[in-house]
């Protein structure tokens, strides 16, 4: 699969930064947890072909009561409070998410009315890509909207539309969501020149004639819920795991490439490599393919699993928060998930 170039991209020679300082983070996990133990006593596998196969010990599971808003109104609240913001400042909040609370309304109006915000809102649907549009999106009408801070947030309760009894999805996937806030700074760098804060550059892509190897078939308005669809458990997540890995290393490979390519800069700048959180083989199999070595790869699948547009949030957030990131890192993120999308942002990181 070929992801450059594609109409609407920026092009290679469109370099230029959109100041976005990232301002303040937050996460929210449910209490719910489920083991590989846990799995072993529901359907035929074991902890060791788990760990093996998807480097997943255990993932986080919604409660009653938890849903796909709940949980990114935890982590927008404590994104906006670490900014030294009120939920007033947010002028925009994108919400990533492919679970979303209902079809009708967004997801994002339950997490408004739960934060206090009064601003335009509007869910994305990128799957485990999603935050990264997101953050593309919010970036960009940082910029073109004169806007002082916008919310991102990347949240799922995948374990809700995942066959318990499906041991080729139920293993992978879990809960959780996590939440950025970005803020205009004053665009006055060049890609390398300088520290200021921001996306770099970027790359966004979608291969829709592979929607069907990861779906939820049933649900929607191609193919209405019913009793029989319910029979038939076409309202779960329905996978070709084999295929979607192939697909997936190859793809993060591509866009992750595409968007160095388009920073002017090669791997060995980058200092934090922040992949989606699928299977920990995937990574690994990326990661030597791009030359960037582990140990500058930002990696948390072992206690949460593929939590979708969560993941990458999630993993970046633990980063900032032990004190890895610091003002001025080059952090790279790749994320690929149903659709089939893909997506790469290269930020600069900077708080200020
Ligand atoms: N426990 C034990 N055995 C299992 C399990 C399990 N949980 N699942 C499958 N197997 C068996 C299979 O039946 C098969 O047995 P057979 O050889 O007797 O037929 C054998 O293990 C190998 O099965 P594969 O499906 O080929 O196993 P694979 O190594 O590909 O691992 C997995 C499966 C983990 C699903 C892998 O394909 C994968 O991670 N794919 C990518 C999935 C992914 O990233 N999805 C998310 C995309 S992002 C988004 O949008 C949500």
């Amino acid at each position: 699969m070929r992801v450059s170039p594609w109409p609407g991209s920026a092009s290679p020679e469109v370099r230029s930064t959109i100041g976005a300082a990232i301002t303040g983070w937050g996460t929210a996990l449910p209490e719910g947890t489920m083991t590989n133990a846990d799995l072993e006593q529901r359907v035929e596998t074991s902890d060791e072909w788990i760990t093996e196969r998807t480097g997943i010990k255990e993932r986080r599971y919604a409660l009653d009561g938890d849903t796909t808003s709940s949980l990114a109104v935890e982590a927008g609240a404590a994104a906006i409070k670490k900014a030294g913001l009120v939920p007033g400042d947010i002028d925009l909040m994108v919400m990533a998410t492919t679970t979303p609370d209902q079809i009708i309304p967004h997801t994002g109006s339950f997490v408004s009315d739960g934060i206090g915000l009064r601003c335009g809102s509007f869910d994305l649907n990128a799957a485990c890509a999603g935050f990264v549009y997101a953050l593309v999106v919010g970036a960009s009408m940082l910029t073109t909207g004169n806007l002082r801070h916008v919310l991102v947030v990347g949240a799922e309760t995948l374990s809700r539309v995942t066959d318990p009894y499906d041991r080729g999805t139920c293993i992978l996937f879990g809960d959780g969501a996590a939440a950025f806030v970005i803020s205009s700074v004053d665009d006055t760098g060049d890609n390398t020149g300088d520290n200021t804060p921001g996306l770099l550059a970027w790359d966004l892509g979608c291969d829709g004639s592979l929607t069907g190897i990861l779906e939820v078939p049933a649900g929607g308005t191609r193919l209405p819920a019913t009793h029989e669809t319910v029979e038939s458990r076409q309202h779960y997540i329905s996978m070709n795991g084999p295929e979607v890995f192939r697909r997936a290393v190859r793809v993060i490979v591509d866009t992750a490439s595409v968007t160095l390519e388009r920073a002017g800069i090669g791997v060995d700048d980058v200092t934090w490599f922040a992949p989606h959180q699928a299977n920990i083989r995937i990574i690994e199999s990326a990661c030597g393919r791009l030359g960037l070595p582990m140990d500058r790869t930002l990696v948390n699948i072992e206690r949460y699993g593929n939590t979708s547009a969560a993941s990458i949030p999630l993993v970046l957030a633990e980063a900032a928060d032990d004190g890895r990131l610091h003002d001025g890192d080059l952090v790279l993120l790749s994320g690929f998930g149903a659709g089939m999308t893909w997506a790469s942002a290269l930020v600069r990181w900077g708080t200020a």
